[in-house]
């Protein structure tokens, strides 16, 4: 993307800007969908969100991996990774399982929850090792299955989060499955073995301890992320610009 690009999306001045919440966000909530009042009220003194959001910070014209977890990602996530990934280096595993770690939830950090491995996985496939998305995408189900070989538990946190009595659905099964009888289950397996939450304030861990693994193993595009006309690029932009009207 040029300059020029990126130019014509900056504020639309004079202009109250609006913003129409993602409709996976809502769906099924409380939170009523103003859009019907938003474009109701479109006049020239209102316009629909494009662009950058004066409310969020402004991102490089060529985000790299860590600009996302600075600028965009929620705190708890951004704080989860590191930590999880952390804990993974700290134990001596390898960089793959270090990185597979810090990228594991990364849809949950500014795109979406539901399916985050799945998602994840996707976002990250064309930038690292073809393991590394897979393990990303095979530790949403795993996690729902104990293997007491390397003593993984079925995790006290789902009980809070799902109830004791929740069932997880055919797909989650079947995909834990597949993902025993794999030659990369170790990797993701790992993953769920350093995917502990925390809830308190333990500091942020410095996103700088990784950055020679992620120079050795994430790909960055020359272009940036969101602009390097990947099969995924718009997912990327998607988080520089969540609140665009379209
Ligand atoms: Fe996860
Ligand atoms: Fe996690």
């Amino acid at each position: 993307m040029t300059a020029d690009a990126r130019t014509a999306n900056s504020p639309q001045a004079g202009r109250q800007r609006m913003i129409v919440p993602a409709p996976v966000g809502i769906c099924g909530t409380a939170i009523p969908n103003p859009e019907p009042e938003l474009l109701a009220r479109l006049d020239a003194g209102h316009v629909m969100m494009m662009g950058d959001n004066p409310a969020l910070p402004r991102m490089p014209t060529k985000p790299r991996l860590l600009d996302f977890f600075r600028l965009r990602f929620q705190h708890i996530t951004a704080r989860h990774l590191l930590t999880s990934a952390a804990y993974a280096l700290d134990a001596g595993q390898d960089e793959k399982v270090v990185l597979a770690c810090l990228l594991h939830d990364i849809s949950n950090g500014c795109l979406i929850r539901v399916d985050h491995g799945y998602w994840g996985a996707q976002m990250i496939a064309p930038y690292v090792d073809e393991e590394v998305a897979w393990a990303v995408r095979y530790h949403q189900p795993l996690r729902y299955f104990a293997d007491e070989t390397v003593g993984y538990r079925y995790p006290e946190s789902y009980d809070r989060f799902f109830g004791p009595d929740y069932v997880p659905p055919d797909y989650i099964r079947r995909d834990a499955d597949h993902a025993r009888g794999h030659r990369w289950y170790m990797t993701a397996r790992l993953v769920t073995l350093y995917d502990i939450y925390f809830f308190d304030d333990a500091p942020m861990p410095d996103a700088e301890r990784f950055t020679d693994i992620i120079g050795r193993h994430f790909r960055e595009p020359e272009d940036g992320l969101g602009f390097d006309n990947s099969p995924t690029a718009h997912m990327w932009r998607t988080m520089i610009w969540p609140n665009n009207f379209l």
